[in-house]
């Protein structure tokens, strides 16, 4: 077996773990295979072969295909198969994901988990937390697989469905005009369209679901921002009144057991404006295909029984296609295939640790002149200027408690309200007379806690220098902060041990596990 490779222990957390290159590498080598394996060729050029690796099986949710073409895929690699039962396992014993997988770990020289799970952004958390326990042991990091996790992403699943696209357009990447209907709140394999689909220069994406089920606002501005066109509508009804009508729809069954009372109360309400029937047969335009991830509910399927036996018929072939699809996912992170790609690898995300400006010190910085009102004028010492500048006062107010909450700044000091130089607006002011230095991490806090203000270091009563904080482009590990998304991996309430992360994008910030996005006041707990 090959032990190398771009892909080798790589983990597929979410779609973007693959770059667009490297996603149309998958699709290339799947053809390739799928060929060979139909024409009844020789396969052995994808074939890990290596009973030394270890594929563990680790399904916490219910599943069919995903699991087992997994599972045959990885019989395809002879590799060790290990069906791991969550349901007879210390899971039930309250025992951690991290404490688990560890355990796995150990078992094989090589490992690759797949991994169903009601939490969301778990591939990730361990991923990072196996990459440091593997270290320690001086071995090789394993890779991890996400088959579906929460309503978050399910990549693989991606993965087949952009694969059965590009089948039924004849390989034509150039554009794409498709509807996603159904479930498109909960339903994680639309989630993953907002990536997907950028394997296509052109995206026309049509939204049909009731507001109740509509895609979160989160996703359609991805799209948007994508490049994507997007048109939404309430029902399949009213789509078909107007004549540009797409000729790839990708369908998502009603996922009820996710759903509350209220809105379970109208579940047949909301199945039927996403249901097809048969009086819409003629609204479709010529070569149409119908694409479904499965399973359908067997009584109320949005897409009829009586169409499986027409050419609309996409779902059966692409459900198939996951078989193809994972057998090379697996060839790719366990380092068989991969040498021959020439593509570009995910861009890496530039995190700078840009957040502290030095600002100019001007002639105007005596402090006695600077910081005269309610104020003790500071001898010698740090100020704390411009916080929450701009804001109302109870923000302002509650800025300063947090920050002298959060720093810790018990010391004999003085804090206060106060004007900026235009007279209409306010600011807060610290000022902690004989404090000579911050420490950096209560830098960074600062910075996160109040971005914008002005951190002055005072010798002789003058400015001696003077620094603008911007909020970081990343924070975290700070027990003030949490993800507020109750199945996040990281949700203190799931008592995993995974700290809090939020990553800067623009005004936002988005939990590195979930990718839920919150505004600045969001992410603190109250
Ligand atoms: N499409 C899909 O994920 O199906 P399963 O739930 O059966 O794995």
């Amino acid at each position: 077996m090959a032990n190398n490779g771009p892909f080798r222990g790589r983990t597929i957390a979410v779609v973007n773990d693959l770059s667009r290159d490297e996603q149309l590498y998958l699709y290339k080598k799947t053809a390739e295979l799928k060929k060979k394996y139909l024409a009844g060729e020789d396969c052995s050029d994808f074939q890990l072969n290596d009973p030394d690796c270890a594929a563990y099986l680790m399904f916490l949710e219910n599943s069919t295909r995903t699991k087992e073409s997994f599972r045959n895929a990885a019989l395809f690699h002879n590799v060790r198969m290990n069906n791991f039962d969550a349901s007879t396992s210390s899971f039930k014993k309250a025992e951690s994901f991290a404490d688990t997988v560890k355990m796995l770990f150990g078992y094989s020289k090589n490992s690759l988990f797949i991994m169903r799970t009601p939490e969301e952004g778990v591939c990730r958390a361990l991923e990072e937390e196996l990459a440091v326990y593997a270290e320690k042991l001086g071995r090789e990091k394993p890779g991890f697989i996400n088959g579906g996790d929460g309503k978050h992403e399910h990549p693989t699943q991606e993965f087949l469905d952009e694969f059965s696209f590009l089948e039924q357009k004849n390989w034509d990447s150039h554009s794409i005009h498709i509807v996603l209907t159904g479930d498109l709140y909960h339903g994680r394999t639309v989630h993953s369209k907002v990536d997907g689909l950028k394997i296509f220069d052109q995206v026309k994406v049509d939204l049909i679901a009731p507001p109740e089920l509509a895609l979160p606002e989160s996703y359609e501005g991805r799209m948007i921002r994508n490049g994507f066109k997007v048109r939404k509508f309430r029902s399949i009804e009213e789509y078909l009144t107007q004549d540009d009508v797409a000729d790839i729809w990708y369908f998502t069954r009603l996922q009820l057991e996710r759903m509350g009372d209220k809105i379970l109360d109208k579940a047949e309400s909301l199945r039927e404006s996403v249901t097809f029937q048969e009086r819409f047969m003629d609204k479709l335009p010529k070569g149409s295909r119908f694409y479904h991830p499965l399973p359908r509910h067997r009584e109320h399927p949005v897409i009829p029984s009586f169409l499986d036996k027409t050419v609309l018929n996409g779902w059966d072939e692409q459900s198939i296609n996951g078989f193809y699809t994972r057998i090379v996912e697996i060839a790719m992170v366990g380092g068989k295939i991969g040498h021959d790609f020439t593509g570009a690898p995910p861009r890496e995300e530039s995190v700078r640790d840009d957040y502290i400006e030095a600002v100019p010190v001007t002639r105007k910085s005596r402090v006695q002149d600077r910081y005269k009102v309610g104020i003790k004028p500071v001898d010698e010492g740090i100020v704390i200027d411009h916080i929450a500048s701009g804001e109302d006062i109870g923000e302002i107010w509650d800025r300063i408690n947090r920050i002298r909450q959060i720093l810790g700044l018990n010391y004999r000091s003085s804090h206060g309200v106060f004007h900026t130089s235009d007279s209409s607006k306010y600011k807060g002011i610290i000022s902690l007379p004989d404090i000579l230095e911050l420490e950096q991490k209560d830098i960074k806090m600062l910075a996160a806690v109040s971005p914008g203000c002005t951190l002055n270091f005072i010798k002789d009563q003058s400015v001696l220098e003077k620094f603008r904080l911007h909020m970081p482009p990343r924070i975290y590990n700070f027990d003030e902060i949490s993800c507020k998304n109750e199945i996040c991996i990281s949700h203190p309430q799931n008592h995993q041990h995974v700290g809090t992360m939020f990553t800067r994008e623009g005004e936002s910030f988005v939990c590195h596990y979930c990718q839920k996005k919150y505004t600045f006041k969001e992410i603190w707990n109250r």
